[in-house]
């Protein structure tokens, strides 16, 4: 049997040790593909910390990828064996990314750009979906509210659709906020006002924001500086208890607050007509399957087009093993700006 190694986590709160797993065939409508890099996301090192979002031991961990098909199975259209593609996979075994191989459906995954490396491409899928569901994806089948529901700007009249409106995004430097200013930048939204270290600023404008502020200093007086109306959308990419009560305290009444994490704003106090919408960054998610379709399908073009900019990305040394060292660096918020890459054929 073909194998491969992987960064696998053995057991619920285990550490994680580099080992060869199976190589798994490519099904029908799925690709196999060689993973050349792929990125750190906070969700990898709580995923270990916290034993959340795993559903079986031994885990393979990493949501985000760029590589080279290897297989393509049956019944796949537009993609063939040596394309390098990039995609988000799942914490499934054969899906997941801190590895040589997996497994991705082609109908959420988009061909290279030619203007990206593999390592600027490995930087994007997770925390793009997250931007762009968080502000384009409203409310589900069964009724959860993912996003604030917003025409996209690859759909007829969203290029610039909200010229004129405000929006605040709370962590403007991170690895969503970077996607989320771009994509504001794209609707049309103005003033883009962004909460950062004031070192991030002058980047954070390459990227389209029009104001930023220090995200160290009281947050009303900073935005009330720039807006004296109450603003109808924040997206709060950082979602901790106190940048979530700051953002509700900003927001109009009718307008959506998108959080990445679960509320913990206290409901005793809460205005019923402010909208929360909690997102859940998937292409898998079967509830949001469609959506994602449609964004892989415009991902290549927006990233072509320079709409929107490779991260900043620093390549992580010594491949799958110098994984758990980068996750410690994001866990202690030692990450400003940047995306965190691995090679696992290095
Ligand atoms: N719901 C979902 O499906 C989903 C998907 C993806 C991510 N997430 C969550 O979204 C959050 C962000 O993820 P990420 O990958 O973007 O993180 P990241 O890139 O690792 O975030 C690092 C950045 O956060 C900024 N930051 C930290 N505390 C801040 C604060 N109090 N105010 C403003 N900025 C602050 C830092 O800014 P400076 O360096 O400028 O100080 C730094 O640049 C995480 O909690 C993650 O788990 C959720």
């Amino acid at each position: 049997m073909a194998t491969h190694k992987a960064l696998v986590l053995p057991e619920k709160f285990g550490k994680f040790v580099v080992r060869d797993v199976p190589t798994p065939k490519a099904g029908p409508g799925e690709l196999l593909v060689e993973v050349r890099a792929t990125s750190l996301n906070p969700i990898d090192w709580k995923a270990q910390e916290y034993g959340i979002a795993i559903t079986e031991y031994p885990a393979v961990l990493g949501l985000d990828a760029a590589g080279v098909v290897k297989e393509v199975g049956e019944g796949v259209a537009g993609f063939a064996a040596g394309d390098q593609v990039l995609y988000q996979g799942s914490i499934a075994i054969t899906q997941a990314n801190f590895q040589q191989y997996s497994i991705v459906p082609a109908e959420i995954t988009a061909k290279l750009p030619s203007n990206f490396t593999l390592e600027q491409a490995a930087a994007i899928p997770s925390v793009f979906i997250t931007a762009a569901f968080g502000l384009y994806n409203g409310q589900t089948a069964t009724g959860e509210l993912r996003g604030a529901g917003l025409t996209p700007p690859w759909e007829e009249g969203g290029r610039s659709k909200y010229a004129g409106t405000p929006i605040l995004i709370i962590g403007g430097s991170s690895s969503v906020g970077q996607q989320v200013i771009q994509l504001a930048k794209l609707s049309g939204f103005s003033p883009i006002i962004a909460t950062a270290s004031l070192k991030n600023t002058d980047f954070l404008k390459s990227l389209g924001a029009t104001h930023v502020i220090d995200r160290n200093a009281p947050l009303a007086p900073s935005v009330k500086a720039i807006i004296s109306e109450p603003i109808k959308y924040i997206y709060e990419a950082i979602s901790l208890k106190e940048t979530q009560d700051a953002a509700y305290e900003l927001l109009a009444p009718g307008g959506t607050l998108i959080l990445v994490l679960p509320t913990v704003l206290d409901e005793k106090n809460a205005d019923k007509s402010k909208i929360l919408a909690q997102v859940f960054a998937s292409a898998h998610d079967p509830k949001q399957r469609k959506a994602g379709v449609k964004l892989y399908k415009n991902l290549t073009a927006l990233l072509e087009s320079g709409a929107i900019k490779p991260n900043h990305v620093e390549v992580l040394p010594n491949g799958l093993s110098g994984i758990p060292e980068g996750l410690e660096r994001l866990k202690a918020d030692k990450v400003s700006a940047t995306k965190l890459v691995a090679q696992p054929w290095a």
